[in-house]
């Protein structure tokens, strides 16, 4: 269904993954958190394999996707990562020491691993994914606000630095697509703070590349990406801010979404209904694929999961 709805031609029900669906809420990765840092978790192919399966078995969901992080490229370019609290770089990238870079796809090694031991047993499809340049560049240079300065300040060395994170990006999804995963999600997080001429320059043109880098199908998510809809050239996963119904009239390519995250808070029956009007409002479009507008938080109840999958596959 996951594979069919991304072609479009989906006639069963939509197909439901969540992002994030493998983290804090799931009492079994806790406990292994207890155990392994964050890091371990990451570079670990079997640990790893081990996490990416958790929400399939618990809740079967209709595809897994890789459990690493939109960071992980950092090593491929000579950086060192700390994930104590959230992704950190033992070093910022700043415009003077951006000539250091060095491109050490070997690095990735362990991720790809990873896919190999889980394409092994795998009933559903298997989702890689990456961090856009410009979100990925807001982690390497400590922040958000750093980035867009440096962006307005210097563009042409900002420019250059998400060149090479983009040169190490391709090379990470072109290998994810070696080890035969099914579509690749491409998370662009925070490009909804760029102005609309600077994401023509700094988010758009690298989702192009991205998706023509890879012969599966990709899947684009930022946060608001309702004024560009029309623009992204492959699937579009939408936020909670914005009408599916609405985005199915800007664009032909597969829809993703958008119930939002904080609606798993409220009472069983509350879930219950507001998972189905999400579905009558995609109802029998060949190409939608069920997901939260943004990822499941931390102490989502599990029973909220349970009735969110039972009601879509009720229908
Ligand atoms: O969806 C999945 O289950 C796959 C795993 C996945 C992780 N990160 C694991 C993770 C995916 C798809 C990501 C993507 C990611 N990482 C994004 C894009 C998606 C988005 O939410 O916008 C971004 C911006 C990041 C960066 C990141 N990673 C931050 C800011 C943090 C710290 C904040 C937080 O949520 O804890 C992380 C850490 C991280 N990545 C965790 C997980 C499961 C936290 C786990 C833990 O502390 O045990």
């Amino acid at each position: 269904m996951f594979l069919d709805a991304l072609r479009n031609q989906n006639q069963l029900r939509p197909p439901v993954w969540l992002m994030r669906q493998a983290g804090r809420y799931l009492p079994e990765y806790r406990k292994l958190r207890e155990k392994y840092s964050l890091r371990d978790l990451f570079f670990t192919p079997e640990l790893a394999a081990e996490v990416t399966l958790m929400p399939i078995v618990r809740f079967g969901f209709d595809a897994a996707i890789l459990f690493s992080d939109i960071t992980v490229t950092a090593e491929s370019l000579g950086l060192s990562l700390d994930f104590s609290e959230g992704p950190k770089l033992a070093d910022w990238v700043t415009p003077s020491n951006l000539h250091q870079l060095i491109l050490m796809p070997e690095k990735l090694a362990p991720m790809i691993e990873t896919l190999h031991l889980l394409k092994k047993d795998l009933q559903v499809p298997l989702i890689g994914f990456c961090g856009a340049p410009f979100t990925v560049a807001t982690y390497f240079v400590g922040g958000l606000e750093k980035a867009i300065s440096w962006m307005r300040t210097s563009p042409e060395s900002f420019l250059l630095f998400l060149e090479k994170i983009a040169d190490a990006t391709i090379l990470y999804i072109q290998m994810q697509e070696k080890a035969e995963v099914n579509a690749i999600q491409i998370f662009d997080s925070w490009a909804n703070h760029l102005t609309p001429e600077e994401f023509l320059i700094y988010s758009l043109p690298f989702v192009q590349r991205f998706v023509n880098a890879v012969s599966c199908p990709s899947i684009f998510f930022m946060r608001n990406v309702s004024p560009y809809i029309d623009k992204i050239p492959c699937a579009v996963s939408i936020d909670e801010s914005f009408c599916l119904k609405k985005a199915r009239k800007m664009t032909q390519h597969p829809l993703q979404g958008n119930l939002s995250a904080d609606l798993l808070f409220e009472p069983l029956d509350v879930v219950k209904s507001k998972t189905l009007s999400v579905l009558e409002d995609m109802k029998e479009d060949p190409g939608f694929i069920f997901n939260l507008g943004h990822g499941i938080k931390p102490n989502t109840p599990l029973d909220a999961v349970y009735t969110l999958v039972d009601t879509i596959r009720c229908i």
